[in-house]
């Protein structure tokens, strides 16, 4: 009876793998903070790339780790840049069988670890910032991606870019916008996944959203949505349901949330101390994010949700 009448059902069409690919290495390295997740080799990438999609996950969504880093991050709009060269491997190797797509910021790349350009008095500039997203936008469509996921919370991107594919030919690339995301202490082991530390003790207030508000973030949606965005996110998850909830009563896009690298860890650690279950939990958190209005989760639960789900 309980599963005539469940009213969420969450199965593998409803995760998206977030992979890392590092630069210069030639077997994975494990990230100590994310237990379980790795950085891969551009081989080892294939191999799980082609995993996941034996075991029907639909996206993955790809994050490099350069070998150099510098004020600008190049290596984000780089034709050899360490994603550009990865979405061309497998673009080739899997064509469409699978959803390819790709963070579109420069904090992986820049030498001081902010999401932008920054400026004399350490500031970050956002015009500026602009005109390195739409090179990386341009790199990675001509490269293969699928769907570009600008993260990097500028006013503007997602015109500027959806401006720039269009003028390049690429108007059937998707934007899913990280629409509404907060300057989360969450996102502490996804910077040790990418060597990401942010110069002087900064953080990411000045762009990404404060988590006491909601207005703020359906201005910010809703800006996104105005500029061409296909598909919105919401980030982190399981501490801003409400804002999904909100970002899905208010649009009919596709909404999509992003279940965080500490939302992770905080499972695996419980876990891991048998404080509390790892698979019924695992799968109780997947299930609000969808409950709340999630259309699809990205999650480094992935690959397990898929192996394990019936
Ligand atoms: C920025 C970006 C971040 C995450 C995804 N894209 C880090 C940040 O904003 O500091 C975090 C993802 C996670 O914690 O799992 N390129």
């Amino acid at each position: 009876m309980r599963e005539l009448v469940a009213e969420t059902r969450l199965t593998t069409d409803d995760v998206v793998a977030p992979l890392f690919v590092r630069e210069g290495i030639d077997a994975p390295q494990p990230i100590s903070s994310l237990p379980g997740v790795v950085q891969h080799s551009l081989a080892s990438l294939e191999t799980e790339v082609a995993d996941l999609i034996a075991l029907g996950v639909r996206g993955v969504v790809l994050f490099g780790v350069p070998l150099s880093k510098d004020p600008v991050g190049s290596g984000a709009f780089d034709p050899n840049g360490i994603v550009q060269v990865a979405l061309r491997r497998l673009r080739e190797r899997f064509d469409d069988r699978i959803v390819l797509m790709a963070d579109l910021c420069v904090d992986e790349y820049t030498s001081h670890g902010h999401c932008g350009i920054v400026d004399d008095k350490g500031r970050v500039d956002n015009d500026a910032t602009l005109e390195v997203y739409v090179k990386a936008a341009l790199a990675q469509a001509r490269a293969g991606v699928h769907v570009v996921a600008p993260s990097g919370m500028m006013d503007g991107q997602v015109a500027a870019i959806r401006a720039e594919l269009d003028g390049g030919g690429f108007n059937d690339i998707a934007i899913m916008g990280y629409s509404a995301k907060y300057a989360s202490a969450l996102y502490g082991p996804f910077r040790d996944a990418v060597d990401v530390q942010i110069s002087g003790g900064g953080n990411r207030k000045g762009y990404q959203q404060d988590w006491r508000n909601t207005r703020e973030a359906m201005t910010e949606v809703a800006a996104d949505i105005e500029q061409g965005a296909d598909i919105v996110m919401v980030k982190p998850a399981l501490a801003y349901l409400d804002i999904i909830a909100a970002v899905r009563a208010a649009t009919n896009l596709p909404v999509a949330a992003y279940h965080v690298s500490g939302e992770y860890a905080m499972l695996k650690a419980a876990a891991a101390n048998g404080w509390i279950d790892h698979d019924t939990v695992a799968v109780e958190h997947l299930t609000a994010i969808k409950r709340a209005g999630a259309d699809f989760i990205l999650t480094y639960l992935a690959r397990w949700f898929a192996e394990s789900a019936d």
